[in-house]
């Protein structure tokens, strides 16, 4: 009945349809979410988690299923990859524990964290590199060595999914690029010469022509060809590839938060994560624009006194999470207002995504990612 190495069919059906789930995702924040209830689900543990790592096996974001949001809210912040967490992450290993409070790298939980004793941890791989770990807590009775394997099976699927997000945005905002490039090279190459031509057979027309009236017509007109000239060429340099930015987004993003935050009886706080250099003014303009819609709306209509704005950047994204503890809302009632679908709109065009999670009474958080 509980042979180890034999999956039921039954679990095995269910695999399989998580993994169709996790699959058929097309954002990222949507392929991770799906991947910790599926995982969930497949094997009846109270608590999921993945956790997205960076090159130097950082803990870079941490996203979580099973616990209520005043939980959460309790904890007060994502686990900072301390003690045993930061041992798994690193090592990217598979690791399956009766009680977690028994490893020699347990540092116990912070206060307000729910006991948590069993512990299954998977690695997500992309290729050669770790992506990030599937966490897994509390399965009454504890892990098996089926779910161990349900869940690498799982996490496999996950790790393909992960890359065909990645890969599609990659290519979407290569697309952007692309065209405007093209853009830039037909007004240079067609317009901008045509232009030129017809200014320089203009001029030449002016030595042969005899009165004064057309004679300042003609200069006036090759003047204004001038003029168009120049504006294309602004023009053109706009979108052509951009450079790097001299901006630092820290700062600006310091500063407007302390703008919009001032007329609230509320605290913004900001925690700043990676490089955050090598940005284009593009992203820069984008990630401020998201940041000031997202707070904006967590101040005047959340009613939370405290706001969290996190600013993360890994290997190929720029990140920006605003999470508040208010009201929360219910997103799919039609609104007057712009500012979601702005953020929606805006995170699109920058070839990212952006996810609201939101319902009433469990505060809303709103996560975007835009590719460098
Ligand atoms: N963080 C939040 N907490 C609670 N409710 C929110 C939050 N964000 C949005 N909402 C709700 O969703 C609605 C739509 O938000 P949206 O930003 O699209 O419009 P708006 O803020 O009302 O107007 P606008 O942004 O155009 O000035 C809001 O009116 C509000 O009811
Ligand atoms: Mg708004």
């Amino acid at each position: 009945m509980n042979d180890p190495t034999t999956v039921s069919n039954t679990r095995l059906m269910r695999l399989v349809e998580g993994a169709a789930a996790v699959a058929g995702q097309t954002d990222l924040t949507s392929v991770l979410y799906t991947t910790i209830e599926t995982a969930i689900d497949l094997t009846g543990a109270r608590f999921g988690a993945l956790g997205v790592v960076d090159e130097d096996g950082k803990l870079m974001e941490f996203l979580h299923r099973g616990m209520s949001s005043d939980q959460a809210d309790e904890i007060g912040h994502p686990p900072e990859g301390l003690g045993l967490l930061g041992t798994i992450t690193k090592r990217g290993e598979t690791l399956r524990l009766p009680d977690l409070s028994e490893h020699p790298d347990s540092v116990g939980f912070p206060a307000n964290h729910p006991p948590m004793r069993s512990f299954l941890g998977v690695p997500i791989r992309l290729g050669t590199e770790i992506f990030g770990n599937l966490y897994l807590t509390d399965k009454e009775d504890g892990f098996t060595r089926e779910d161990e394997e349900l869940v690498a099976g799982l996490a496999v699927v996950a790790g393909a999914a992960i890359n065909t997000a990645r890969l599609q945005r990659r290519l979407r905002r290569l697309a952007v690029v692309e065209d405007r490039e093209r853009i830039a090279r037909d007004l240079h190459d067609a317009i901008i010469q045509d232009l030129f031509a017809v200014g320089l057979s203009l001029q030449a027309t002016t030595q042969k022509v005899v009165t004064d009236e057309v004679h300042s017509v003609i200069t006036d007109t090759v003047q204004r060809l001038d003029d168009a000239i120049s504006s294309l060429r602004r023009f053109i340099f706009d979108l052509r590839p951009p450079i790097w930015s001299q901006r630092d987004l820290r700062e600006e993003v310091s500063e407007l938060i302390g703008h919009l935050t001032e007329p609230y009886n509320a605290q913004t706080e900001v925690v700043f994560e990676g490089k955050l250099d090598k940005l284009t003014p593009n992203i820069v303009d984008d990630a401020l624009q998201l940041i000031s819609e997202a707070l904006s709306n967590a101040l005047r209509h959340a009613g939370s006194e405290l706001v969290l704005v996190e600013v993360g950047q890994d290997r190929d994204e720029l990140m920006v999470v605003v999470t508040d503890h208010g009201t929360g809302f219910e997103l799919d009632e039609p609104t007057t207002g712009m500012g979601l679908e702005n953020i929606r709109a805006r995170a699109q065009r920058a070839g990212g995504e952006a996810t609201i999670t939101t319902s009433p009474g469990s505060g809303t958080t709103v996560r975007i990612r835009l590719p460098l």
